[in-house]
């Protein structure tokens, strides 16, 4: 039985159909965790085994597990209390271990070690976790950042014509979420036991001037990038009502950027899927009108 927690999320809906229509796995030997199964009725449907587990409700998430062989633990969005993660990653990597699952899959980042980002610390300790538990074995996810993550930041931009960053000359060997998917789902449905990593990065590395550059091709509006410190970028936020926690947690993803830890290109994602990456430019042209709302 293959468990994936998060099933309602993006990336947890992208496995649930590739386990199912590339992997050919039957509906009734996967196993999807929400907290809310109402938003899995359509999954329950197809005879997907829909069952509720919140790593913050410890009392139930044993029970939520049992039966699984291979799980795929998604790492939660909780980035609004830092820290926070730590306790509802580990309280799921318990409840995996006391369910008697096998193996574990996680979802976790490039470099999460010693790392500037401020989400690094929730994903170091997770793996540290794994490391420790009894469980026979794991495999490590360490996912690029998606493509996906420039709707947050571009629209503005587009609509501004300027891209305020901190991240210098860092580069980005971004990837599109579905390729990060089409990889989670493989490990899953491998067979593949012992202690692993994959580093999943994009097929090229880029600047943030080279991004603006492409997108601003694609879409048709000039974006001048503009490097500013990254308190100035930190204010920039906080004055357009953000809350100042959030503001430094996404200042510091540019300062992990400047600092070249983003930037390797890896062969992982072939190894695990045999798959080429999505290339960037394709992405684009098949996403540009989101940008431009
Ligand atoms: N690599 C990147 O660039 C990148 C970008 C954004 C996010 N991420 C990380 O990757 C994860 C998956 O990405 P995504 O795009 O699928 O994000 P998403 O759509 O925001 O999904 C977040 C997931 O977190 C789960 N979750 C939240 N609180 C939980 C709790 N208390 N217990 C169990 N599950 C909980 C949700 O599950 P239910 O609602 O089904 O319970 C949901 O599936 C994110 O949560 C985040 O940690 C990575």
């Amino acid at each position: 039985m293959y468990l994936v927690t998060g099933a309602s999320g993006h990336l947890g809906q992208l496995v649930i159909s590739n386990l199912l229509e590339t992997h050919k796995i039957p509906a009734s030997k996967i196993i999807a965790t929400t907290r809310d199964p109402k938003k899995l009725a359509g999954l329950a449907a197809k005879g997907v085994n829909v069952r509720a587990a919140d790593f913050d409700d410890t009392a139930n998430l044993v029970e939520a597990f049992k039966g699984a062989t291979r799980l795929l633990l998604i790492s939660t969005d909780a980035i609004d209390r830092p820290g926070h993660r730590i306790v509802q990653h580990t309280n799921a990597v318990a409840a995996a271990e006391k369910a008697g699952v096998t193996h574990v899959i996680y979802t976790s980042m490039p470099n999460p070690d010693n790392s500037p980002l401020l989400l690094a610390p929730d994903h170091e300790a997770t793996e540290k976790a794994l490391a420790e538990s009894k469980l026979k074995g794991w495999t490590l996810l360490r996912n690029h950042w998606y493509f996906e993550n420039l709707f947050y930041s571009l629209p503005h931009a587009i609509k501004s014509g300027t891209w305020y960053t901190a991240a210098g000359d860092g580069k980005i060997a971004h990837s599109a979420r579905e390729d990060l998917a089409k990889a989670a789902a493989a490990a899953l449905a491998s067979n593949e036991s012992g202690k692993k990593i994959y580093t999943l990065s994009g097929a090229e590395a880029r600047t943030t001037a080279e991004i603006a550059k492409l997108v601003s091709d694609a879409v048709g509006k000039p974006i001048a990038v503009v490097q500013v410190p990254v308190d100035g970028l930190v204010q920039g936020m906080v004055g357009s009502g953000m809350p100042e926690v959030i503001a430094r947690v996404f200042a510091s993803f540019d300062t992990n950027t400047a600092a070249g830890r983003v930037a390797d290109v890896t062969g992982d994602y072939k190894k695990l899927t045999s798959n080429d990456n999505t290339p960037f430019t394709s992405w684009l042209a098949n996403n540009k009108q989101a940008f431009l709302g």
